[in-house]
């Protein structure tokens, strides 16, 4: 354990982080069009159950694990297990799935980059024209903005943990909500928007089943950043005596209120774009509404205030989308510069430059991957589809590994840990927490059915993804 480990500053710093990490492009555009499709209010109540019943105990094994090791996922699993090989491979899974993650998502974050520029000096009708997002993704322009978010990125890192990644979440996260309160407030001021509230929370229980479960399950673990080592590490820099069941807690409840909050300015636009709209003919990849639908609505608004305040409104909107981006970048770039500072007793200063070049080759390889490149576009074929390299690491890493990743870390906190250290350690700065009904509840349902969910996920995303064969509905 080493001493001079850096910290956040304060518990609201550790809060604001993670609850940046977790809010994303997921919340924002993923949920509500995911709620919308698959029954409404129905579907926003297996989603918080789900987060309050499955996902919020793996995330206080998670956190709990990086504060008690004080170590970056490969060595926290390490030290748990101590050495043993098979817990040091899964430490490295929690290792590759981030970066990797962090190559795709920096792909999407330039590209918000860049829609934000476009609409900010005066082109959204370009932005709404269907052929501008292909042509975009293969220009050369995508290197300049590439150059622009890893900038930010990296100044950030740089600043440290408390100097950079919490004082940027302090920046971002206040100004991302009242953007978001905003915007909301008017989107229900346009004609048909509340045609898109009542989709949106009218319940229709006929449309739940086990693939919406499914989808709702994966959806909550997926915004709460969980298995991708994020919580680990944060956890890591969280101060000892701050009471981490609370903070878990909040950063859940901030999680989903912003996916909520999202769905009211997401489907009134939609709705008030065309008001007939099918929500089953919406796209299910969050890239295609924000990169191609969006756009398409903002521009219709000029009719009623006019093209410069279309505009205003559509840059708010990448605005929004960018910052949530941006925060989940940090969050998930400082877990293999984590694991590296921690291994190799490198500065932070020399492990971000090695962190940040490598990177840059899977992500410039990714820009390839749309067409320039044949071996890189046509990279591989899986259940008779063909996938890019792009495609390959969101298949891989962001849909299939994640549930894995949660379902070890429980495994680590069951066989090796064991349960008592792990109440322990959520015990110290929340003596509440001891014989309460939460501590009865994260006991139980991880010794039980939280693993075998999380495997059943598992196996059913590769059967589907890989053999095109769906186990449960
Ligand atoms: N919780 C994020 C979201 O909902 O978009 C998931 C995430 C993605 C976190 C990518 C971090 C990241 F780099």
């Amino acid at each position: 354990m080493s001493a001079s480990r850096e910290q956040f500053g304060s518990r609201l710093g550790f809060i604001l982080a993670a609850a940046g990490s977790a809010v994303g492009i997921g919340n924002l555009v993923g949920f509500p069009v995911a709620a919308a499709k698959n029954g409404g209010g129905a579907f926003l109540f297996i989603y918080a159950v789900f987060v309050i019943f499955i996902c919020l105990p793996v995330m206080m094994a998670e956190i709990s694990i990086g504060r008690h090791t004080q170590h970056a996922p490969m060595n926290a699993f390490r030290s748990l297990s101590y050495g043993h090989r098979g817990w040091t491979f899964a430490g490295f899974l929690s290792l590759i799935t981030p970066y990797m993650i962090a190559v795709f998502y920096t792909v999407i974050t330039v590209w918000l980059f860049g829609y934000l520029w476009e609409a900010a000096t005066g082109g959204l009708a370009n932005l709404a024209d269907p052929n501008y997002f292909g042509a975009f993704i293969n220009s050369n322009d995508v290197f300049l903005h590439l150059i622009a978010v890893e900038a930010i990125v990296f100044f950030i890192l740089f600043s440290g943990v408390k100097g950079g990644i919490e004082r940027g979440a302090k920046i971002m996260m206040p100004t991302l909500f009242v953007m978001l309160i905003a915007l909301v407030l008017f989107v229900l001021t346009l004609d048909n928007a509340f045609a898109g509230v009542r989709y949106y929370f009218v319940p229709d229980f006929s449309k739940i089943n086990s693939s919406v479960i499914n989808t709702a399950l994966s959806q909550a673990f997926f915004s709460l950043s969980l298995g991708m080592g994020i919580m680990i590490t944060y956890g890591s820099y969280m101060q000892r005596d701050d009471d981490l069941p609370s903070s878990a807690k909040f950063v859940a409840a901030t999680d989903t209120l912003v996916a909520f909050i999202a769905g009211l300015l997401i489907m009134p636009a939609i709705f008030s774009f065309n008001p007939d709209t099918n929500t089953a003919d919406l796209s299910d990849s969050s890239v295609g509404l924000i990169f191609t639908f969006l756009p398409k609505i903002f521009l219709a608004m000029q009719t009623s205030i006019g093209y410069v305040g279309a505009s205003l409104v559509a840059s708010l909107f990448f605005l929004l989308v960018f910052f949530a981006a941006i925060t989940s970048l940090v969050s998930i770039t400082e877990v293999p510069n984590s694991a590296l500072m921690g291994s190799a007793k490198y500065s932070r200063t020399r492990s971000l430059s090695i962190i940040g070049a490598s990177m840059l080759v899977f992500t410039v390889l990714c820009v390839f991957s749309f067409g320039r490149i044949e071996g890189l576009t046509q990279f591989m074929t899986y259940a008779g589809v063909n996938k890019s390299f792009f495609d390959v690491i969101i298949d891989v890493f962001y849909d299939t590994i994640l549930p894995l990743n949660g379902l070890l870390a429980c495994l680590l906190v069951l066989t090796h840990w064991k349960r008592t250290n792990f109440h322990r350690e959520l015990e110290r700065g929340s003596p509440n927490y001891r014989n309460s009904w939460l501590e009865k509840y994260v006991d139980f349902s991880l010794r039980t059915f939280i693993p075998a969910i999380l495997l059943i996920i598992f196996i059913n995303t590769v059967a589907l993804k890989y053999f095109g064969v769906s186990l449960i509905g």
